[in-house]
């Protein structure tokens, strides 16, 4: 009997706090509700894929440059984009334990189809199915809750002036339009991209790391000529496919590129597909791509007075660009990886008793650690060599680990279970002839390599 997607879901959860991936935020305070640390097994699996998307897709292109823009912009970006007035969701709170629920995924859960539902349309649904809270309580009526975070400018308290952290990273491409505009001396089509934190005061937080008030995005607003944005809309789909396959390496039949019906799409938003993953917990957004056409910075336009028009020098024309967006949602890619190259040793895991032997088989290029050095004792000048090598390799700007502490197997079975493609084993017969065996963590083969040839060894594997 394989296990259960909970078992898979709860052994993952498990791994992430053991191994040092993923902890519970505040934890020394009792926690604090879906917020969450990320380790240093953690950081390093996120910094990598961050950098693998920004050599991909700013480094490796003429069309994208990068910005870094702040959290806490000019409150009137949120009224141009809409935010203020419509980022909200329906809320509905249990009258009994008080506890809050989107009122959309309550109807999800009790079997209603809701799509392309208004506010007005749910709330009559809610009411037709006497809807109850999980707990079998009451309701309350429905209301819109606006999900930014509010938060005060200025030096004291009374004389502050309102101010959000930003929902989504994507304003600040559109305010820094104008001034890559004028300096960076591009042609249209091109794009801003950034990657950064964003903030959102969801009702119902959860599934681990997939919801959370606090997530990093990785998005870019490309900006072309009108007639192209369809175009465009198909390339950005096509490079986010690549993305998934050749980076992430997730296998295709746990991925759907859903194409999203005109009512259940943002109002400004012609076209959008997103890019679904088959979590333990069921199949959820991953990442978005919408065409957004000249919404966004034809309302920044309106509110900062500020013109915001391309100038076509062939043509003489002057127009707003449209706006094709494809975003990517960092934590949300974190922990797709960590499901997709989660093995778990079924027959282990059903067994019963302690945890069953887990590898973690990362894309190499995103592993946290990419060679572990070991020597077979600590004794006999092994450990100096094994000390040698491990310096060596962090010279050559590789991330390493040196363990001498535990048998052979418990230290691989370690490695193992934090992705490390290659251990390398210092043993007697490295004093004779100065070489290491090198075992992969996926085959389990060992071969043999010089002392000196192993950063070169890492690096080819690496880009290959
Ligand atoms: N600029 C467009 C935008 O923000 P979105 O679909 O609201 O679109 C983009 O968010 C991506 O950000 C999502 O596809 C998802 O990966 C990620 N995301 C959104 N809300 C999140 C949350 N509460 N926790 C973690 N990731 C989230």
């Amino acid at each position: 009997m394989p296990i259960s997607p909970d078992q898979k879901m709860e052994l993952l959860v498990s791994l992430c706090k053991r191994r040092g991936f993923v902890y519970p935020d505040s934890d020394i305070y009792g926690g604090f509700a879906n917020a969450f640390d990320y380790g240093p097994y953690g950081v390093e699996l996120k910094n990598n894929i961050r950098d693998a998307w920004w050599k991909m897709f700013v480094h490796g292109r003429e069309d994208v440059v990068g910005v870094d823009t702040p959290i806490i912009q000019h409150p009137k970006i949120w009224e141009a984009s809409g935010h203020v007035a419509g980022f909200s969701d329906p809320l509905v709170e249990d009258k009994k334990t008080h506890k809050r629920y989107r009122l959309d995924h309550l109807l999800e859960v009790a079997g209603a189809d809701i799509t392309g539902f208004t506010f007005e349309q749910m709330a009559e649904k809610m009411r037709e199915l006497q809807l109850k809270s999980p707990d079998g309580n009451p309701l309350s009526e429905p209301k819109q809750f606006n999900l930014m975070f509010k938060t005060g400018v200025g030096v004291s308290e009374d004389t502050a002036s309102i101010a959000y952290l930003r929902p989504e990273t994507a304003a600040g491409m559109f305010t820094t339009w104008r001034d890559i505009r004028d300096t960076m001396r591009k042609k249209l089509p091109f794009g801003i991209a950034q990657v950064g934190r964003a903030f959102r005061n969801e009702i119902t937080p959860g599934n681990f790391i997939f919801r959370t008030r606090e997530f990093e995005q990785m998005e870019i607003e490309y900006f072309v000529k009108p007639e192209d944005a369809p175009r465009a809309f198909e390339m950005w789909l096509a490079e986010q496919k690549a993305w998934v396959q050749d980076v992430l390496k997730l296998d295709p039949s746990r991925v759907v590129y859903r194409e999203i019906p005109e009512a259940d799409r943002a109002f400004y938003s012609s076209r959008s597909v997103d890019t679904e993953y088959l979590y333990p917990f069921g199949q959820k957004e991953l990442y978005g791509l919408a065409n957004r056409g000249a919404h966004d910075l034809s309302r920044h336009q309106e509110f900062s007075g500020e013109k915001l028009e391309w100038f076509d020098q062939e043509t003489g024309e002057r127009f707003l660009p449209h706006v094709v967006e494809p975003t990517w949602g960092l934590s949300r890619t974190v922990l797709a990886v960590l499901c997709e190259h989660l093995d778990i040793d079924e027959a282990e895991a059903v067994g019963g008793g302690e945890e069953p032997r887990m590898v973690l088989r990362l894309p190499p290029r995103l592993a946290p650690v990419k060679a572990a050095v070991l020597p077979l004792q600590k004794k006999d000048g092994l450990a100096d060599i094994g000390r040698e090598l491990v310096a060596s390799l962090r010279r050559a700007g590789l991330v390493v680990e040196y363990d001498e502490s535990g048998s052979i197997g418990k230290r691989y079975r370690r490695q193992d279970e934090i992705g490390t493609p290659w251990c390398f084993t210092v043993d007697y017969q490295t004093k004779e002839d100065g070489t290491v065996t090198v075992r992969d963590r996926d085959n389990m083969t060992q071969e043999r390599v010089k002392k000196e040839e192993v950063a070169g060894w890492i690096a080819a594997k690496l880009v290959a």
